[in-house]
C-alpha cells in the first residue's frame, strides 16, 4: 500500500485520499498510489462509488515538475488517467485549494468534479513553455466548449468555482471538498446518475465544429500579447484538434506538441524561472525556521510616485496603511491619483465596483510623521536625497515603536548610511519596488551590514503576501537591478556613438524580446533628470545632452529620443533625432559606422551579464538565479530566455568572454573587459546556474 495514497471506504463509497505535502503533486508514488488505490476500490464489492480527494493546502497542483527531464518513470499518468475514467464505478474529484495542470486533468479524466468555493481550477502548463499533456486539451474544451478552453490553456489562467460551476466544468460548489464529495457520490448513487465520460461527450464541441471561427476568434484574442512565446500557440492548435478529430487522435496529437514542447529551450528556461522564483525566498544565512517579526499595520512615508503605489499594493491585500505627506495639497494630490488609479480599474472591469471605496479605506492619509507610531513595517519613499533619507530615518528612529522594521525604497543610495541615522540599524534594509509599484512584481530587499534576520525574513514573507517577487540583494550602488541596468545603458549610448540609431537599438532589444528599448525606457523616465545630474557634476553625454538642450526632454515633452503623438506612449522614428545625431557626431569628428543588430545584442546584454558576474563575485546578488528573478520581475526580461544569468550559460560563457574581450579592444572601453569570475568559469566550461 502506498504511504502517499490511501483508501478508506465508508458505505459504499470509496475515498481514495493523496497525501504528499507540499502541493501534492503528481509525483511516480503519488500517480502509483491512486493507480493501486482506484484498481481496489473497483474490484471491492462493497464500494459503488469513488472519489478523489486530498488532504493538505490543496487538490492536486499538476505534474511533479522535478521530474521532468528525467527517464520516465511507471505507471505514466495515461495509466492513472485511463483507470478512473474507465470505471465503472462514478468517480467524483473532490476539489480544494488549486486544481492546476496534471492535477484539473486528473478531475477531467473522472465522472464528476465537485470544488469548495475558494477553489482555482486551471491549466497553466504553458507559463513553464508547455501544454497540457494528459489530455487537458481534448477534455477541457469538451467540458466547458472551446472558447472558455482557449482563454484558460492558451492564457494558462485559473477560473475559480463559480465560474467553474456556470460553464460546466464541475456540478457542484460543496462546503468541505471531501466530505461534500462523499455526499454527491451517494446522491449520485441514489439518483442513478448514469456516468459522463467526457472522452465521449462531443455536444460543446458542435457549434465551434459548425462555425470555426468560434474557435479561431477566441484564439486571436487570447495570442495578442504572447511576445515570442512558443507555448501558447501550440496548446492552441492542440485545442483546434479536439474540434478537428476523434478523441484519440486529438489526444495522440497533444502528446506529440508536449514531448516537442517538454524538450525545447523556451520550456526549460520557463522551469528554470519557476524553481528560480521560489529559491529566491529563501535567504542565504538565515536559518530555516526562524520566527519572523509580524507585519499587520505599515507606514509609508511619501505619497508621491512610489509611495502611493507602494501603498495600494498593501491595501490590495487587506493590509491598513498609514500615508505620512509633509503637506495636505502634497497628501490629497497622492490619495486623488491612487482613488483614479482604482476607478479606472474598477470601470475595465479588474476589479469590483465597491472595490475603490473599500480599498481607499483602508488608507489613512495624515500630515505628520509621528503618526507612524502604531506600525509594524515603515516604508520610506521621499525624494531620493541623502541628506533628506538622513533626517527622515531620524524622524522615524524618534516615532516608531520599538522593533518595527525600518524600510527604504531608496533606488541607489547607502543604505549602511541611512541606517546609521537611527540608534536601530539592525531594523532598517531596503525595500526596493518598481514603478508602477502596484504592478510590477519585483521587490529587491537589500540586506544592510546590521539588518537582523527575523526583519529580513519578515519583509521577504510580507512581500510574498502582497504579491510580489522578493529577492534578497546586498548594498552597492543600484543594487542588483539598476547597477546592471546602467551597465546596458552605457552601452547602448555607446552604440549612437559608433553608428546605431536609437530606434535600431530599440527594435534589436525588443525583437530579443525586451519589452521596451533602452531608449524609449530614457524617453519614459525623463532625459532631463540624467541631464541636470551631469551638469552638477560636470559631466558631458554629447547626444543626450543635444537633445534636452533643444528641449527634448522624452515622453513629458512629447519628444525625447522619439516623437510622441498627443495622448499615446508609442515611440515613433523622428528624422529630427538622426539630424541632431549626425551634428554631434560631425561636431565631435566621428563617423558613423554601420552596427549590426547581432553587435546591438551582443554589447548591450553581455555587458549586464558582465556585472551580474561582478555582482556575483562580490556577493551582492548569492545565486546566479536570484540575478535573473530580478530581471524577469523587475524589468520584463523575456521569461523564455530565463534570464540574463540563464541566457549566458546557454549562449556559452566562452563565447561570451571572447566578445566582451573582442569589444572590450575594439571600443577601448575597460568596463567590457570579462570579469574574473566569467573568465574562471568560461575556462572550466562552467556555467553559472552550476554555482548553486
Ligand atoms: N511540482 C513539483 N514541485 C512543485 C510543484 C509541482 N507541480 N508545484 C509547486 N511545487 C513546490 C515548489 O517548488 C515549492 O517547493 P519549495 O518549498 O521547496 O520551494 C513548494 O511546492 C510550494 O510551492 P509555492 O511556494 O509555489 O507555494 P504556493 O502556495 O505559493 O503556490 C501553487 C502553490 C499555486 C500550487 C504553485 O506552487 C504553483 O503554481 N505550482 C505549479 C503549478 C503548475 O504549473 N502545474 C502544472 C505542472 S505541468 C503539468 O501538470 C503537466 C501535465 O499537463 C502533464
Ligand atoms: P516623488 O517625487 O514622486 O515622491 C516623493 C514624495 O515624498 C513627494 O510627494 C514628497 O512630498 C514626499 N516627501 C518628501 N519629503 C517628505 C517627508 N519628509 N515626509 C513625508 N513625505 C515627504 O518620488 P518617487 O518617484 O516616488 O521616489 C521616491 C523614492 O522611491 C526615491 O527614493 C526614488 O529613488 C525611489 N524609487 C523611484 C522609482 C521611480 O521609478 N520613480 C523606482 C524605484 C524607487
Amino acid at each position: 500500500m502506498s504511504n502517499v495514497v490511501s483508501l478508506k471506504s465508508h458505505d459504499e463509497v470509496g475515498l481514495v485520499t493523496i497525501d504528499s505535502p507540499p502541493v501534492n503533486a503528481l509525483s511516480a508514488a503519488v500517480r502509483g498510489g491512486i493507480l493501486d488505490c482506484v484498481q481496489q476500490a473497483i474490484a471491492d464489492p462493497t464500494i459503488r462509488a469513488i472519489v478523489l480527494t486530498c488532504s493538505g493546502r490543496t487538490f492536486i497542483a499538476g505534474a511533479d515538475i522535478t521530474e521532468f527531464g528525467k527517464p520516465p518513470k511507471q505507471p505514466g499518468l495515461d495509466e492513472v488517467l485511463a483507470a478512473l475514467e474507465s470505471s465503472p464505478k462514478p468517480t467524483v474529484a473532490a476539489i480544494h485549494g488549486t486544481a492546476l495542470g496534471g492535477g484539473l486533468e486528473v478531475a477531467l479524466a473522472c465522472h464528476f468534479r465537485v470544488a469548495d468555493k475558494n477553489a482555482k481550477l486551471g491549466l497553466p502548463e504553458v507559463k513553464l513553455g508547455l501544454l497540457p499533456g494528459a489530455g487537458g486539451t481534448q477534455r477541457l474544451p469538451r467540458a466547458v466548449g472551446p472558447e472558455l478552453a482557449v482563454k484558460m490553456i492558451v492564457s494558462g489562467n485559473p477560473i475559480g468555482s463559480q465560474e467553474a460551476l456556470r460553464s460546466g466544468l464541475i456540478e457542484e460548489v460543496v462546503e468541505e471538498a471531501s466530505a461534500g464529495g462523499e455526499t454527491f457520490a451517494r446522491k449520485l448513487l441514489a439518483e442513478k446518475r448514469a456516468i459522463r465520460r467526457l472522452r465521449d461527450d462531443d455536444t460543446k464541441l458542435a457549434a465551434a465544429r459548425a462555425d470555426r471561427s468560434i474557435f479561431t476568434t477566441a484564439v486571436a484574442a487570447t495570442t495578442k500579447k504572447i511576445r515570442g512565446l512558443e507555448a501558447p500557440l501550440a496548446a492552441a492548435d492542440a485545442i483546434g484538434y479536439a474540434i478537428d478529430l476523434p478523441f484519440d487522435e486529438g489526444l495522440k496529437k497533444e502528446r506529440e506538441i508536449f514531448l516537442r514542447l517538454m524538450s525545447s529551450d523556451q520550456s526549460k528556461a520557463q522551469r528554470y524561472a519557476f524553481f528560480a522564483e521560489r529559491e529566491a525566498a529563501k535567504i542565504p544565512g538565515v536559518p530555516n525556521g526562524i520566527q519572523p517579526r509580524l507585519v499587520e499595520r505599515v507606514a509609508i512615508i511619501g505619497a508621491g510616485t512610489m509611495g502611493g503605489g507602494i501603498a495600494m499594493s498593501f491595501v490590495n491585500a487587506g493590509i491598513p496603511v498609514t500615508l505620512v505627506e509633509t503637506g495636505r495639497e502634497q497628501l490629497d494630490r497622492g490619495l486623488d491619483i491612487m482613488r483614479k488609479n482604482y476607478d479606472a480599474t474598477a470601470a475595465r472591469g479588474g476589479i469590483p465596483a465597491d472595490a475603490p471605496e473599500k480599498r481607499m479605506a483602508l488608507i489613512n492619509g495624515t500630515v505628520g510623521i509621528e503618526n507612524i507610531k502604531h506600525a509594524d513595517l515603515i516604508v520610506e519613499a521621499v525624494f531620493e536625497t541623502m541628506a533628506i533619507k538622513k533626517d527622515v530615518f531620524g524622524q522615524i528612529d524618534q516615532f516608531a515603536k520599538p522593533g518595527a522594521i525600518l524600510a527604504t525604497n531608496t533606488s541607489f543610495l547607502d543604505i549602511n548610511e541611512i541606517a546609521k541615522e537611527t540608534k536601530r540599524p539592525q531594523d532598517v534594509l531596503g525595500m526596493h519596488f518598481f514603478s508602477p509599484a502596484n504592478v510590477m512584481k519585483l521587490c529587491e530587499v537589500v540586506r544592510a551590514a546590521d539588518t537582523a534576520p527575523d526583519v529580513l525574513q519578515a519583509v521577504v514573507s510580507v512581500a510574498r503576501k502582497i504579491g510580489k517577487v522578493p529577492v534578497v540583494v546586498g548594498v552597492c550602488d543600484g543594487f542588483v537591478g539598476n547597477r546592471m541596468l546602467m551597465a546596458r545603458q552605457r552601452q547602448a549610448s555607446q552604440l549612437l556613438f559608433d553608428g546605431a540609431l536609437p530606434q535600431q537599438v530599440d527594435a534589436a532589444l525588443t525583437k530579443f524580446g525586451m519589452p521596451m528599448g533602452p531608449f524609449a525606457m530614457g524617453d519614459l523616465a525623463g532625459l532631463d533628470i540624467g541631464w541636470r545630474s551631469r551638469k552638477d557634476r560636470g559631466i558631458k553625454s554629447e547626444i543626450e545632452d543635444a537633445l534636452c538642450e533643444a528641449g527634448r526632454f522624452g515622453q513629458k515633452t512629447g519628444k525625447g529620443f522619439f516623437r510622441y503623438e498627443e495622448g499615446s506612449r508609442a515611440p515613433l522614428h523622428d528624422p529630427e533625432v538622426e539630424k541632431l545625431i549626425d551634428e554631434t557626431l560631425s561636431r565631435l569628428g566621428r563617423k558613423r559606422r554601420v552596427v549590426s543588430d547581432e553587435e546591438i545584442i551582443e554589447r548591450t546584454t553581455y555587458s549586464m551579464i558582465n556585472e551580474g558576474a561582478r555582482i556575483l563575485e562580490e556577493g551582492i546578488a548569492a545565486r546566479a538565479s536570484d540575478i535573473d528573478v530580478v530581471w524577469l520581475y523587475g524589468y520584463g526580461w523575456p521569461i523564455y530566455r530565463g534570464g540574463p544569468m540563464h541566457y549566458a550559460d546557454h549562449v556559452g560563457l566562452q563565447r561570451l568572454a571572447d566578445r566582451l574581450s573582442y569589444y572590450a579592444r575594439e571600443s577601448n572601453d575597460a568596463s567590457l573587459q570579462p570579469t574574473q569570475l566569467l573568465m574562471e568559469l568560461a575556462e572550466q566550461d562552467g556555467k553559472f546556474g552550476a554555482r548553486g
